[in-house]
């Protein structure tokens, strides 16, 4: 009997989920060091689904992004330059990004018990000389993204393209270590410990941003809020 079309796109999709191997890599960096940078990462269908979604979709699409949640949402152009797109599962592309991204939440949590408990991501275009200054994704305390997960979406990018993401091993470090900003590569980190920054490039430079939440509900408000 013929399957149901949404468990067709299910499906398929399952079929190009991260490997157990892989998952098992990225938590030994979690464990030892608090991030950790794969290239080649993402499955090269997913890859593709994902880089033909993004530069077709439409500038109206785009948002610039801006500082804060909530009541404190603002746009800073000394921060942050770029525009975000929320994903949500509603087209294949979408959906196959939030699978990949489901297999790796519970290979964490089966692993390293961080009770991760949802997840959320937008996709980011930074124009040229767009950039994206030192910053955390949480504040100890303040919010509940613990893990953050950055995915690349540029094809024959090289270092003369500059956009990497410089990543800080701790508030002294003023060096960082640099991430070339290659399709495929995918940079997990824990949010409180690690600040960031994106350099500007040459060319437009796609990316996907994502959190890795723990439940903060409480008898007075339901997490997340949307
Ligand atoms: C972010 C971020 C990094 C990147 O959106 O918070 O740090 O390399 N992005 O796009
Ligand atoms: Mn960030």
């Amino acid at each position: 009997m013929d399957a149901a079309p949404e468990t067709c796109v299910s499906t398929e999709w399952s079929a190009h989920a991260l490997t157990e191997d892989r998952a098992e890599r990225i938590c030994d960096d979690l464990e030892q060091q608090g991030y950790s940078i794969q290239p080649s990462c993402l499955p090269p269908e997913v890859l593709a689904a994902l880089q033909t979604q993004v530069m077709s979709l439409d500038d109206s699409a785009f948002f610039r992004a801006g500082i804060g949640r909530h009541a404190q949402h603002h746009t800073n152009d000394f921060v942050r330059s770029d525009e975000v797109c929320w994903m949500t599962g509603e087209t294949p592309p979408g959906a196959a990004w939030l699978a990949w991204a489901e297999v790796l939440r519970t290979a964490i949590n089966r692993r390293l018990f961080m009770g991760l408990f949802s997840f959320e991501s937008h996709y980011a275009r930074y124009r040229a000389g767009a950039y994206y200054k030192r910053h955390y994704d949480a504040f100890r305390g303040q919010t509940n993204r613990v893990l953050s997960l950055v995915a690349y979406l540029n094809s024959d990018w090289g270092i003369d393209d500059g956009g990497e993401l410089v990543l800080y091993q701790n508030a002294e470090d003023r060096q960082g270590l640099r991430v070339t900003p290659l399709a495929g590569t995918v940079v997990v980190f824990l949010s409180e410990e690690f600040p960031h920054e994106v350099l500007p490039a040459t060319r437009d430079r796609f990316s996907i941003a994502g959190w890795y939440r723990v439940n903060a509900s409480n008898a007075d408000a339901v997490d997340p809020p949307r």
